[in-house]
């Protein structure tokens, strides 16, 4: 059996399932123990041990413990170790993401470890390299998402929950968890909504003030995994009632991404999320404080005199971040993992070939319907009918516009209306043009995309000749007028990295970006 692990990249936390992370978790633990006991065979039976072996640095934001973990990760395995220098590399000259990376697999490195400001970095990385490595004959390389934007920090997820695991006598029964700070800008926090699935029960307190709360999708995730969320604005508030939590998870305010007018509120944002001297008698008994550090050294979230109280495991957090990444490069690869047997994995290929145009009846069971146009009814042309059922005639009108303009059915002649259906009150779309009109899978994908639940009559002589219900794909892309609204992520135009525009369904019927995850309404998918 091939080693699964090997040749893989980690952009976000759920790149590796459940069982994957369990086994990493159960390698970390051996790890730790042998270094621990002084047994050198095991430690040294975990090592790449191969000075060929490139792994390449490139942090593009201020890092201590990721990027200083990762390079003793890397000195561990006896691999070649080397840092890109952001301030001098040819960004500055306007070199793009892949041109730079491209250049750098030419070098003879297999895994990249790389921290930005631009979301979706490694998720994109990995097929424009990829397809860079197959063109020259090299081996594709590996990514390692060590923090991108507000987005993900997945390997910070991966010492998080072994972390807690540890506290949890390695049970992954449940887990009640408060997550205090910069929920909305801070990215370990957002790794949790998914990280967390690793427990079977999932209890989740947010505490933020409304500035710094969860953004929505995240929200949206954690309830999706059947998480119980409750939310509060301070600690304060959190500990008038009496459901405490064991486990609090602290962040700071992330000041180097937030704007202006978050800013100036920093110093009544910090003080909810600070904890207090006069807290501590309401905590439960073997409570533990985490943090993915770093702490503010004037205002620290969780105050220094806390550092010697059976509350602090943020210190232990912090050094297992060493051996997780060491596990972790060991795994990708290649050098451990060949006796993990996957579980029979969920059959993903059967949802993205579901069929999102369905025909509901042809010519020989044709109803006897007549469209109009205008005053006559249609002898040939095609009828959009059923746009936004139930929306109000405004809402209707302006995303018939958007059909019309995303179809490019804005050059034939014919008209939109705003009807009721059959006995219903409900109000409905409907667009028609006369003519003859033939339309190809690609075509009606993006119909499929920009009018779900829609239906699509093809007239002919008069009749119904084919009649087509629309249904939101599973993936959207290969569009040039599709675009992720956010700024930062690496398919967005404001980055001009030119990455075409990817989105995935979601279970509420929205789209996220494939890069940066950004949940998107099917209307907010266009340009
Ligand atoms: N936790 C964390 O990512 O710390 P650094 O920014 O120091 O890497």
């Amino acid at each position: 059996m091939a080693n699964v692990f090997k040749g893989r990249s980690l952009s976000v936390i759920d790149d590796f399932s459940i069982e994957e992370r369990k086994y990493l978790f159960s390698r970390v633990k051996e790890l730790k123990d042998a270094v621990k006991n002084g047994n050198q065979k095991t430690v040294d039976s975990f090592r790449i041990n191969d000075p060929d072996f490139g792994m390449y640095e490139v942090f593009l934001e201020n890092s201590t413990r990721t990027k200083e973990s990762f390079r003793n990760a890397a000195l561990f395995h006896h691999a070649k170790l080397t840092e890109m220098s952001s301030s001098t590399a040819s960004f500055s000259k306007g070199e793009s993401y892949a041109d730079t990376f491209n250049t750098l697999t030419g070098y003879s490195n297999r895994i990249f470890i790389i921290r930005s400001k631009i979301e979706g970095v490694c998720t994109y990385l990995q097929n424009a390299c990829g397809a860079f490595a197959t063109r020259n004959d090299l081996i594709s390389p590996i990514f390692i998402n060590a923090g991108d934007g507000k987005h993900e920090h997945p390997t910070q997820e991966l010492l998080d929950e072994y972390t807690f695991l540890e506290d949890n006598n390695f049970n992954t029964d449940s887990i009640h968890l408060a997550m205090v700070g910069d929920l909305f800008h801070g990215r370990t926090v957002h790794s949790k909504a998914d990280g967390l699935k690793l427990f079977n029960k999932v209890k989740i307190d947010l505490i933020a003030p409304h500035e710094l709360a969860m953004p929505e999708n995240y929200l949206f995730k954690m309830k999706d995994n059947g998480f119980e969320i409750r939310q509060f604005s301070s600690i304060e508030e959190y500990l008038k009632q009496n459901d405490i939590a064991t486990k609090w998870y602290f962040t700071r305010l992330q000041l180097e991404r937030m704007g202006e007018k978050i800013l100036k509120m920093q110093d009544e944002l910090r003080k909810s999320i600070t904890f207090r001297k006069e807290f501590m008698y309401k905590l439960p008994e073997n409570t533990k404080f985490y943090h993915p550090l770093p702490r503010h050294k004037e205002h620290p979230v969780i105050p220094t005199f806390l550092d010697e109280t059976p509350l602090n495991a943020w210190e232990r957090q912090s050094i297992n971040g060493m051996y997780c990444r060491i596990i972790l490069l060991g795994l990708v690869a290649g050098k451990i993992g060949d006796e993990f047997i996957p579980g029979k994995a969920e059959d993903k290929k059967e949802q993205l070939n579901e069929d999102y145009i369905t025909e509901v009846f042809t010519r020989n069971n044709s109803k006897d319907r007549k469209y109009s146009e205008g005053v006559n009814p249609i002898k040939d042309g095609l009828v959009i009918d059923h746009i936004c059922k139930g929306e109000t005639p405004e809402a209707i009108r302006a995303h018939m516009r958007l059909i019309c303009r995303v179809m490019d059915l804005d050059k034939f002649k014919g008209g939109e209306w705003v009807s009721t259906s059959g006995n219903s009150e409900k109000y409905k779309g409907i667009i028609f043009r006369p003519g003859l009109f033939t339309f190809d899978r690609k075509t009606l994908k993006r119909l499929a995309a920009v009018a779900p639940g829609c239906t699509l009559n093809v007239i002919q002589n008069g009749k119904v000749l084919h009649k087509y219900r629309a249904s939101l794909p599973p993936r959207i892309y290969n569009f040039d007028d599709l675009m992720c609204k956010n700024e930062n992520c690496i398919s967005n135009s404001a980055q001009s990295e030119n990455v075409p525009a990817m989105f995935v369904r979601t279970e509420e019927g929205n789209y996220d970006c494939a890069y940066c995850g950004k949940t998107h309404t099917f209307k907010e998918i266009w340009k």
